[in-house]
């Protein structure tokens, strides 16, 4: 069992990912050819926003935009403490200072209270703070209007690391055009992934996108005319055009992720697990999530044995995370300056011990699906 299948994607477009492949080819239309300005166009469309721009990775996305937003030496980003490194790393990269945020433990997304208590924290330190991250964690989006109306009122700016959450919808909108400005990734495992790495920047502004334009192409806006120091941060054409080719097949995608989402619901509540020992995916009533990945809470210490009982049955899990931001070794310079220990942030924390996420992708077979349930029951009614 594979914990994401892509070769079975693969295999279901095979014929249409090819001819995009080789139609770039064909064409030696390879650095920042037609099919990028197509996807860049067609995902626009899809979310609602007015610029999109494709970039290299999710990583150099959040860059670009921080960087574009005018990001300087010691600014402070605020960003949730449970996310993937490449959130904060992005500020550190710029020569920012991350500061962190606790979650909510239902959805692991930010929340407003957690954000005001980490104002606070930064603004105690007298640093300069000037921005949020807020992350749309395994592919549902937090409370994202209170988050942008307190960032509003402390004259913060707002991005949307929208890198496992595109697709979803939150109050009728989609991910990546709910804020001013929104990055995701065409990493392969994403729910809209590529052959390699790629990403995308959402935006409202004309001004910031001419920049982010420049910037991720050595920092020109006409040929060999460099007006900044920019870097070379192109989406790739042939992962443009791989993309556009799997874009045909997403909705359809995300209905088949939808019910494989239910289907684990349904057979966890079937054997009764679901209210006693395992706490199921939290969706919140008003909008959707693309389930980047199918995250369950097993209780500290019984985790890591499910985990273990899985892995000799040959049934792959994976663990997002295994540590919150604060205590990974290359944040211990944030300890010291805003007085972060073990205990701070306590439901990131206590979640770093409980998630698990099991095998999950738009092919996902409900034998499969039944095979994982069945061995985590196991493991857990055999203690
Ligand atoms: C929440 C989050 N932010 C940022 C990234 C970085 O994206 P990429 O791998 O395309 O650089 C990822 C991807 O793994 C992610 O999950």
């Amino acid at each position: 069992m594979q914990f994401i299948d892509l070769k079975r994607q693969y295999e279901a477009y095979k014929e249409e990912i090819d001819r995009a492949i080789q139609d770039v080819i064909d064409n030696s239309d390879f650095i920042l050819g037609s099919y990028v300005k197509g996807l860049e166009e067609r995902l626009s469309q899809y979310v609602g926003q007015r610029y999109a721009i494709g970039v290299s990775s999710g990583t150099d996305g959040l860059m670009l935009a921080l960087n574009a937003l005018g990001l300087r030496q010691g600014d402070v980003v605020i960003t949730p403490v449970f996310t993937f490194i490449a959130t904060a790393e992005a500020v550190s990269a710029l020569g920012g200072i991350p500061a962190f945020s606790d979650i909510d433990p239902e959805t692991f997304n930010m929340t407003p209270d957690a954000l005001m208590q980490a104002i606070e924290t930064v603004r105690e330190k007298k640093l300069p703070l000037k921005g949020v991250i807020a992350v749309s964690l395994y592919g549902q989006c937090p409370d994202m209007d209170e988050i942008q109306k307190i960032c509003r009122e402390e004259g913060l700016f707002l991005i949307e690391d929208a890198c496992q959450s595109f697709g979803a919808r939150y109050k009728g909108r989609f991910s990546c055009g709910i804020t001013d400005i929104a990055v995701t990734s065409f990493y392969p495992a994403k729910p809209l992934g590529g052959f390699g790495d790629g990403g995308m920047v959402f935006l409202s502004d004309k001004e910031i996108a001419e920049k982010i334009r420049a910037l991720r192409d050595h920092g020109q806006r006409s040929h060999y005319l460099h007006e900044m120091i920019g870097k070379n941060a192109r989406l790739d054409t042939i992962q443009a055009a791989v993309v556009l080719a799997k874009f045909r097949h997403f909705e359809d995608e995300l209905k088949r992720r939808e019910n494989a989402r239910k289907i684990y619901d349904e057979m966890f509540e079937d054997y009764g697990l679901a209210s006693s020992s395992v706490r199921l995916p939290v969706i919140r009533q008003d909008r959707t999530s693309v389930m980047a990945q199918y995250t369950i809470r097993i209780k500290r210490g019984k985790r890591d044995m499910v985990k273990d009982y899985l892995l000799k049955r040959s049934m792959p899990t994976a663990i997002h995370y295994k540590l919150p931001l604060h205590l990974q070794p290359c944040f211990k310079g944030l300890n010291e300056l805003f007085n972060y220990s073990e205990g701070q942030f306590t439901e990131a924390e206590k979640a770093c011990h409980e998630v698990l996420s099991l095998p999950f992708h738009a092919f996902i077979g409900a034998e499969e699906q039944s095979m994982a349930v069945e061995a985590i029951k196991d493991a857990i009614w055999r203690e």
